[in-house]
């Protein structure tokens, strides 16, 4: 399935928009695992998965790696208040597995950029060797934090429109749809 092409009928009430194909995303994929194999040739890297989003990017971009690597899951959440620095709990991840390794952390979606700038500081100060971050989609709006790390592999920029399947969900469904798709409000 291409970008654009019409949803599947079994999706047309909740989904408005393929907004990147199953094929796309395969293509992209390819060409980002290509650049990640050629920088971490021989530092056998770890990549740190955010769940649940990222899982099935993950699993795709962890098999188009041509070189070793091992694979952690962490689950992060985030507790946003009345105030802008919202909190970002870790969990599901001993940290101390991560000392002296190469580390990239695979995250779903970056929004306003504070989940993945919480994740990036503990990893961080958890003594790594160093530390990358890699991303589905990045959303191209104004809300965009400034104080973010560079984001260092990027597979898509979309637009500020809320997404689903690929393992992005609306609440805890539609993960499971092989494409990109925008949410039908
Ligand atoms: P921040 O603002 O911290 O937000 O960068 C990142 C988190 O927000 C969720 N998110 C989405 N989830 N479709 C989703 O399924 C979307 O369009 C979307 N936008 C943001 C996501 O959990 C991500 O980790
Ligand atoms: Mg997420």
């Amino acid at each position: 399935m291409n970008s654009g092409d019409p949803v599947p009928e079994a999706w047309r009430s909740q989904v408005s928009e393929v907004m990147i194909g199953s094929a796309d995303i395969a293509t992209r994929l390819n060409d980002l695992a290509a650049d990640i194999s050629a920088d971490y040739m021989a530092l056998n890297p770890v990549l740190v998965v955010v769940l649940k989003g990222s899982f099935i990017f993950a699993s795709d971009l962890s098999r188009a790696l041509t070189i070793p690597h091992e694979v952690e899951f962490m689950r992060a959440k985030s507790y946003q208040g009345v105030s802008t620095t919202g909190v970002v709990q870790i969990e599901g991840i001993d940290l101390t597995k991560l000392i002296d390794r190469h580390v990239i952390i695979i995250e779903d979606i970056i929004d306003t950029g504070l989940t993945l700038n919480r994740i990036y500081a503990k990893v961080q100060s958890a003594g790594v060797a160093s530390v990358k971050t890699c991303v589905l989609l990045e959303k191209m709006g104004q809300q965009r934090r400034r104080d973010v790390p560079f984001f260092d592999y990027v597979a898509f920029h979309v637009p500020e429109k809320f997404v689903v399947g690929y393992g992005l969900d609306m609440d805890q469904t539609l993960r499971h749809l092989p494409f990109i798709g925008v949410y039908k409000n």
